[in-house]
């Protein structure tokens, strides 16, 4: 039987990764997947999270299976560092999912169990994964158009006219809570509050998935797409990773929060999302979710936790700088300033996937073929080299 299976193309970030750990070249740049790196190009275990560790150690008392929701302080102290005061928790279906991924598709599952008619608009572009998570559940994808042709700004014109005129009451609208990926670049306030606006209006329910809490400008500035949109949706789903936040890509962490008009509906999504939960892995691993609800759960832990935090952060903001400088000393002529205004791991280099292509051959740089690049992967180290060799490839000196 498995003789006619079609084999499937690389994945177009992680499958990156493999081809850079089988690059034997020196001084090969990885600016692919979306891992935070430190200065010298490591992803460190974070300080407050080895703490944790260490109280887990002396204090866990058994690996029983976990309720097919996960913990339920986890789901408390996500929910709460979400939506902070903004909606009651009774109204609040709240899972620890294995990531941020399995969380969307456990989201994607309810979505289609519920209204298989929905369709789910993706920004153009969006996380590639977003597409296979949602059509893999059966539901059917929409692109909205997000990215201006520039590459520097949101069309947020075209992407309200795409809503108005294409959009249907009951289709579902995924957005990106801060950080957008790839691009890194965010609707302004009042941007988030004429989406909101609109898709109540139109009955077009939001998904918002908050992978990068945190790594824009600040753990309650980067709540503002969820304010606006809790001010006039009270229906709607966030996707939450603590990968990135907490470092703890591997421990696979995360959370769905359905938020419902009140508990007695809460409760009914509550029990529809634990049988797609179920049906996809039974219940979610214990480690990650202990190790947040540990930090999220202690204030002393919490406040170291949101000073590493605001390090990752604030390094990933100094780089953007130290990359345009970089750009302006090899002579390079765009002027890369743009990227001050961006925030998160990812930004657009404008590099085409030929220029693209040559510098993965040529140079050993790895980035996605969009031309996305991890900002976190720059260090003191490889700026230089990376600032000429991006510069030889949009100049053509090959
Ligand atoms: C990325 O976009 O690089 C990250 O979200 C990691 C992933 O799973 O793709």
């Amino acid at each position: 039987m498995f003789e006619i299976v079609a084999a499937a193309p690389p994945d177009p970030i992680l499958g990156l990764g493999d081809a850079f750990q089988k690059d034997p070249r020196p001084g090969k740049i990885n600016l692919t997947i979306g891992v935070y790196r430190d200065d010298a190009g490591r992803t460190p275990i974070l300080k407050t999270v080895k703490q944790a560790e260490a109280r887990l150690l002396a204090d866990e008392a058994t690996k029983g299976y976990l309720g097919i929701d996960g913990l339920a302080e986890f789901n408390r102290l996500a929910s709460e560092l979400t939506m902070g005061s903004l909606v009651p928790t009774e109204r609040i279906a709240a899972a620890q999912t294995p990531g941020g991924t399995g969380a969307l598709k456990v989201a994607a599952d309810f979505i289609y169990k519920s209204f298989p008619q929905a369709r789910v608009w993706c920004s153009n572009p969006t996380w590639p994964n977003h597409f296979s998570v949602f059509e893999v559940s059966g539901l059917e994808t929409k692109v909205y158009p997000y990215l201006a042709a520039d590459k520097r700004s949101l069309d947020s014109g075209a992407l309200i006219e795409t809503l108005e005129k294409e959009a249907r009451a009951g289709d579902v609208i995924c957005l990106h809570a801060c950080c957008h990926n790839p691009t890194g670049i965010d609707p302004t306030l009042e941007q988030w509050s004429d989406l909101a606006e609109l898709t109540a209006q139109r009955g077009v329910l939001p998904l918002v998935d908050f992978a990068y809490h945190g790594f824009g400008d600040g753990l309650e500035e980067d709540r503002v797409g969820i304010k606006a949109i809790a001010g006039q949706h009270e229906e709607f789903l966030v996707c939450g990773s603590y990968s990135k936040n907490f470092g703890l890509y591997s421990e696979r962490v995360g959370a769905l929060l359905a938020i419902c008009p009140n508990a007695d509906t809460s409760s009914k999504v509550a029990s529809s999302i634990k049988q797609s939960i179920r049906a996809n892995y039974s219940n979610p691993p214990r480690h990650g979710g202990a190790i947040v609800a540990t930090i999220l759960g202690d204030s002393q832990l919490k406040n170291q936790w949101m000073a590493e935090l605001a390090e990752m952060r604030e390094r990933i903001q100094a780089v953007r700088k130290q990359f345009v400088d970089g750009m302006r000393a090899v002579g390079c002529n765009i002027d890369y300033s743009f990227l001050l205004d961006q925030r998160g791991m990812f930004s657009y280099s404008g590099l085409t996937p030929l220029q693209v292509d040559w510098l993965q051959k040529e140079k050993a740089i790895y980035m996605v073929g969009s031309g996305r690049i991890n900002v976190a992967g720059i260090t003191s180290q490889n700026l230089e080299i990376l600032c000429k060799s991006i510069n030889d490839a949009l100049t053509g000196t090959r």
